[in-house]
């Protein structure tokens, strides 16, 4: 994969696609000029640096509804995605991801529209072209058994079924490109938009998604509908479905946030000590990087075995199995803010996520009777194996700002070199200038993405120093730092 292409993907900065030369001829023979009336087709992919087919271009998705029906007893999901967008250019044509699942039927406006697929791209015609700047709904209904999908890095995504004891369920989780495996969409981290998910499965089974539950009403039929609502924007590879016997509970935090977690009933004995501290970390998030951004917070816990990640799906991360380590349950609520509220403009920005959910764990250690960010720092330069995690750590590997390939977007420097990154940061500019910074990142980019150019100017104009030297030898430099 090349990864020297643009670190902005073309949709970021707008620029709009040359007219392939076949669509204008087409154009011409129709009697078209070209003008924003008459369509040609959406791009088929973003040109992200990774994943360079992830994402549509020419429109921009404002809001899914997905209704959804799972039978966890025969894997069988009936859905239908009612897709609210704003065309960006004439368009004649418009891609959505979708992988595997058959397609039964496409509308575009209430009408009935033509539509193919290759690989896992839904092209969808409507019967009249869309025209720049136009709101449009495009309904698609779709069924069968959602397939489990493979990252590059060889783990697991998309629709992930789990048995527990003969208590069966299933998980979805979409992170990089695993979302097109249960609703079609524009799955790119850049498109975000508001949900609401509804969800029917037998009675017995509870179905838990991100942001609010609406209602849980009896469907009739020996079945029961979930209906969750998000209202702030959620980038799709953060969305997510579960469905099994869980236990659920709610709360609020001292702070206010009210809280809903779902847990296995295998996991429930250890998850109940676990997740006690959510409140408490929810809170200290926002006293240390500012409100919490979501209007409900909580998590999933999955059996264990399941996975072998947790993800910080939005508002309600997952975890396979009971986060026993506080680290990672404090690992995915930092996500919260950084990732989910800021999310990445592109794959290749991941350090964006995982240097700062790292570098909230150290903080929080340093806070509650751990080592120090500065000792933890000092232990993975100097290879020192009496602190947690550091030993052994291919942390130097490459430069976490440019991962060599999209197999290694998850990989230790990303997590580790980009904690440093922000620790080099705070040495430069001391506590209080490096939490009002990171404290106006989060503010400035609430709800959007940003980029790593973007974080780099930002931290500079915010702490009014120059960090060339640190860009380049801990952010972008080839070299193992010292
Ligand atoms: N984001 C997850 C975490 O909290 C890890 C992860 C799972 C991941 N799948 C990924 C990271 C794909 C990058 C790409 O650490
Ligand atoms: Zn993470």
């Amino acid at each position: 994969m090349d990864t020297r292409a643009p670190a902005r993907p073309a949709r970021l900065t707008r620029r709009r696609l040359a007219v392939p030369a076949a669509a204008a001829l087409l154009a011409l023979v129709a009697g078209c000029t070209g003008s924003p009336v008459h369509g040609r087709p959406g791009a088929a992919g973003l040109r992200d640096p990774y994943f360079p087919k992830a994402g549509n271009g020419g429109y921009e998705v404002d809001h899914y509804a997905l209704d959804l029906d799972y039978d966890p007893a025969d894997g069988v999901l009936h859905g239908t995605a009612v897709i609210t967008a704003r065309a960006e250019q004439g368009l004649s044509s418009f891609n959505l991801d979708l992988a595997g699942l058959k397609v039964e039927g496409v509308s575009v406006q209430g009408e009935k529209a033509r539509f193919n697929r290759t690989g896992n791209e839904l092209t969808v015609r409507p019967a009249e072209d869309l025209t720049a700047g136009e709101v449009f709904r495009t309904e698609v209904d779709y069924s069968g058994r959602p397939r489990t999908l493979s990252d590059p890095d060889g783990s697991k995504e998309g629709w992930i079924p789990f048995e527990a004891g003969g208590a069966g369920g299933a998980v979805a989780l979409g992170e990089p490109v695993g979302s097109m495996a249960w609703f079609p969409g524009n799955h790119h981290p850049s498109d975000k938009a508001s949900y609401d998910i509804t969800l029917t499965v037998p009675r017995g089974f509870e179905a838990v998604s991100n942001g609010e539950l609406r209602s849980r009403t009896d469907a009739g039929g020996g079945r029961t509908e979930f209906v969750w609502h998000s209202p702030e924007p959620v980038a799709s590879y953060l969305v997510t479905a579960a469905v099994g016997r869980f236990q659920v509970s709610d709360g609020r935090t001292p702070a206010g946030v009210p809280w809903h977690t779902a847990v296995a009933p295998g996991e429930a004995a250890e998850a109940g000590p676990a997740l006690a501290r959510l409140p408490e970390m929810v809170d200290w998030g926002s006293a240390r990087f500012g409100p919490y951004p979501f209007s409900t917070a909580g998590a999933i816990v999955v059996p264990e075995g399941t996975l072998t990640y947790a993800l910080e799906t939005q508002s309600r991360p997952v975890f396979s199995g009971a986060p026993t380590e506080p680290g990672l349950l404090l690992h995915e609520l930092a996500h919260q803010w950084f990732g989910d509220s800021v999310s990445p403009e592109s794959w290749k920005d991941m350090w964006l996520n995982e240097g700062f959910a790292t570098y909230a764990e150290w903080l929080w250690d340093e806070e509650h009777g751990g080592v120090s960010a500065q000792r933890r720092f000092e232990a993975f330069l100097a290879g020192d194996t009496s602190v947690d995690g550091a030993a052994g750590s291919d942390w130097a590997a490459f430069p976490p700002a440019e991962p060599p390939s999209a197999r290694n977007i998850s990989d230790e420097p990303v997590y580790y070199r980009g904690a440093m990154v922000l620790h080099r940061i705070r040495q430069e500019a001391g506590d209080e200038r490096f939490f009002a910074m990171l404290r106006g990142w989060v503010a400035d980019h609430r709800h959007g993405n940003a980029s790593t150019k973007d974080f780099t100017a930002y931290a500079e104009q915010k702490t009014g120093l120059d960090l060339k030297k640190v860009w380049d030898v801990w952010l972008y430099g080839k070299d193992r730092p010292h």
